[in-house]
């Protein structure tokens, strides 16, 4: 294993130990009832947070000069432009308007920073995005699945089929830029003060989030 091998993975045990206990979106806990609230309200966001993850992308392109990895990013882009439209459409088939929720400020707020931070050299955004947030997305997602498998079963396949093996992708889009790119002690430093950075952002729009669909959404 090399140096930055070494790097890559010891980072990624340092942001699984952060997480856990902090993804405080769903309660597996709640009642029946509460939990399948706590998950439409997921879905709603979802729907917000997987457009401006297009946005993000498209704003990042031309931003990330290292070709091996701006090349993968089209790519991405479509799979969260398809997120995006498929939670849009389980939306409305359970008789949803997605189109009229108000995203969560603190939502929007981590998004407006993410594009604000497309001048940042591209070991420090993919080891925010990619790396830290799309991971943490797939443990995100492997828990709504597990707890909607019996209160919607639909929408649990939905997430399981057509989500998240793309979210898996990205967050092996981090990994990649992370081995090709942070290759010196300095690198290194940046790109782990990127995540903790993304971190503590991303927990404090879960706590936000948590506490504002508790409130009924
Ligand atoms: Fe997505
Ligand atoms: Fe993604």
């Amino acid at each position: 294993m090399t140096e930055t091998e070494r790097f890559v993975k010891e980072l990624a045990r340092e942001n699984k130990a952060f997480w856990a206990g902090r993804d405080v979106r769903l309660d597996p806990d709640a009642p029946r009832d509460a939990l399948l609230s706590q998950i439409r309200y997921r879905m709603r966001q979802g729907v917000y947070n997987e457009l401006r993850s297009v946005e993000l992308i498209a704003a990042w392109i031309p931003w990330v000069p290292e070709r091996e990895i701006r090349d993968l990013l089209p790519r991405q882009l479509e799979d969260e432009h398809r997120h995006y439209q498929l939670l849009r459409r389980r939306l409305k088939d359970l008789g949803e308007d997605p189109d009229a929720y108000q995203p969560l400020p603190e939502w929007q707020a981590l998004f407006d920073w993410l594009v604000a931070c497309r001048h940042r050299p591209t070991v420090e955004k993919l080891a925010m995005f990619q790396f830290a947030g799309e991971t943490q997305s797939c443990e995100g997602f492997e828990t709504l699945i597990r707890l909607a498998r019996d209160l919607d079963p639909e929408t649990a396949d939905l997430y399981r089929a057509q989500i998240l093996p793309d979210e898996y992708r990205h967050a092996a889009i981090g990994r990649q830029a992370l081995l090709l790119l942070a290759d010196t002690p300095q690198r290194q430093q940046q790109a782990r003060d990127a995540c903790r950075e993304m971190n503590l952002k991303v927990f404090r729009a879960y706590q936000a989030h948590r506490s504002r669909a508790d409130r009924g959404g």
